[in-house]
């Protein structure tokens, strides 16, 4: 039996006139009645490789179970193409098929389907030429993020998934519970008492690792985290999942300046390693789904994020408002911005990303470092061009007391705070980090519009399919 070889190699073997196995699904057929010329795909590459049938060795008979979507093992000669378009093809001289595809039924037998129409076909939209093309960028992507890291001396660190805190104290969190939700067991105030439950007590899907990614940081020195995050935020938008990945750099002795520094570096390298290991997956999507695309990337790789604060945000935004321009939402000082200010800073106003710092307190987190003012905190946002927020990032608090009143003011139960506090007891540092929405940056590199179609599966409010 001759080894499968994977199509990406075929395409650039040198190895003419030989015998060659390679394996994959249909992606089309067509051809005469001499002839029939099969493009197969078996996802190592965008690019298809050409099968050459000459009928006299194969009748159209034979053929008939090869039909868009179907999988075969083609073995044949390799040889130089005849026609433009590839360097090679292979001439069969020996089919198997594996599995057919009633051509009357498969899904994909069209072109030009919906992304809509896709998602309700999410198990068999990997096959698609955009898919394949996504999903090879994602995993490109995950590991640019695992190498830079590893690079710059950092260490992976796992956070819990199943928590008891809430990180954002947004109360966006999904509940974990074994209790007989037909048989809720309540205090005399009308409380679910949650002592017979798994763990003894309320707990949830994780929204952040950052409260345990900052432990960490306070003994390794710097860690991140890249793990599932749940939101149970009811917003449909493009840009919002229910599930999605989030990468969490926390760094020790580091402050503000040091922290865009990182924030702007990493998402570079994140964009750069696209470019060079991705170009014909982003050659495809630039000439199908965004035809901007690739200049796009190139040019975040070359430019210097413009920073500004808040304060001298909202002043920008003030000035459009009094030359014409229209929000839907109001953008006075103290409103926490909408996409459509961000976008508007950075896709008209500066026409580059911009990290802004320096938030009123009320519109962000507990942990936020607060500053002399007393009114701001040093959150450093990084706002992209088509996406709006892509990181969210601050330094942290580090004393302690501050710390405590922040959360007394929030109302925070702070007996579930205790060994998170601990860090400003023990051994207190200054430290800062961020959080990347991974499914931001994969809008960002591949130029696809909504977020449902650069993670597998989504999750959004009432769809959990698949
Ligand atoms: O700004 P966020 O809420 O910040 C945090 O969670 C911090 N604890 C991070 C940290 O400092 N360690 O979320 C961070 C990023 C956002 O900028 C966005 O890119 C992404 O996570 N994000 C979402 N992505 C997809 N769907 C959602 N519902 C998201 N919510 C946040
Ligand atoms: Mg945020």
């Amino acid at each position: 039996m001759l080894q499968r070889t994977v199509i990406i190699d075929a395409l650039k073997s040198t190895k003419l006139n030989q015998p060659i196995n390679v394996k994959g699904w249909v992606r089309s057929k067509r051809g005469n009645k001499a002839i029939s010329f099969i493009a197969l795909n078996d996802g190592s590459t965008i690019k298809n490789i050409q099968i050459v049938v000459d009928h006299n060795t194969f009748s159209e008979e034979k053929l008939k179970p090869v039909t868009t979507g179907a999988c075969i093992s083609a073995t044949g000669i390799l040889v130089a193409s005849q026609g433009s378009g590839q360097a090679v093809e292979i001439q069969l001289t020996e089919l198997e098929v594996y599995g057919s595809a009633d051509p009357e039924k498969y899904p994909l037998q069209k072109k030009g389907l919906s992304m809509e129409y896709l998602r309700t076909i999410a198990h068999l939209r990997p096959r698609t030429n955009t898919f394949g093309a996504v999903f090879r960028i994602r995993h490109n992507m995950a590991m640019a993020i695992h190498t830079y890291f590893h690079q710059h001396g950092y260490f992976y660190f796992h956070t819990p998934i199943i928590t008891a805190s809430d990180c954002e104290g947004a109360g966006q969190m999904f509940q974990v519970t074994t209790k007989n939700l037909y048989n809720l067991k309540k205090d005399d105030d009308g409380k679910i008492d949650y002592s017979d439950d798994f763990f003894g007590k309320q707990t949830s899907l994780t929204v952040s690792g950052q409260l345990e990614g900052e432990l960490a940081a306070m003994a390794l020195g710097k860690i991140y985290t890249f793990g599932p995050t749940f939101r149970a935020e009811n917003s449909n938008t493009p840009r919002h999942l229910a599930e999605f990945w989030m990468i969490e750099p926390e760094v020790a002795f580091i402050q503000q300046k040091e922290l865009m520094d990182l924030e702007e570096d990493f998402i570079k390298y994140c964009v750069k390693w696209a470019l060079d290991n991705c170009m014909d997956d982003l050659q495809f999507l630039n000439q199908f789904v965004d035809k901007g695309l690739i200049e796009r990337l190139q040019s975040v790789i070359t430019t210097d994020f413009v920073r500004l604060t808040y304060t001298e945000g909202i002043e920008i935004l003030q000035q459009a408002i009094k030359n014409g321009k229209k929000f839907e939402f109001p953008c006075a000082w103290g409103d926490d911005l909408s996409s459509e200010h961000e976008r508007y800073l950075v896709e008209e106003h500066f026409k580059k990303p911009v990290i802004m710092t320096d938030y009123p307190k009320e519109i962000k987190a507990f942990y936020m470092k607060i500053n002399e003012d007393n009114k701001t905190v040093q959150g450093t946002d990084v706002l992209f061009p088509q996406i709006g927020e892509i990181i969210g990032g601050s330094v942290r608090e580090e004393n302690l007391d501050k710390l405590q009143s922040e959360i007394q003011r929030r109302n925070i139960p702070d007996k579930d705070m205790w060994w998170y506090l601990d860090t400003r007891r023990f051994g207190a540092a200054p430290h800062a980090g961020f959080g990347l929405g991974f499914e931001r940056l994969m809008l960002f590199v591949t130029g696809m519009q909504n977020i449902r179609d650069v993670i597998p599966f989504p999750r959004t409010p009432k769809t959990a399919e698949f």
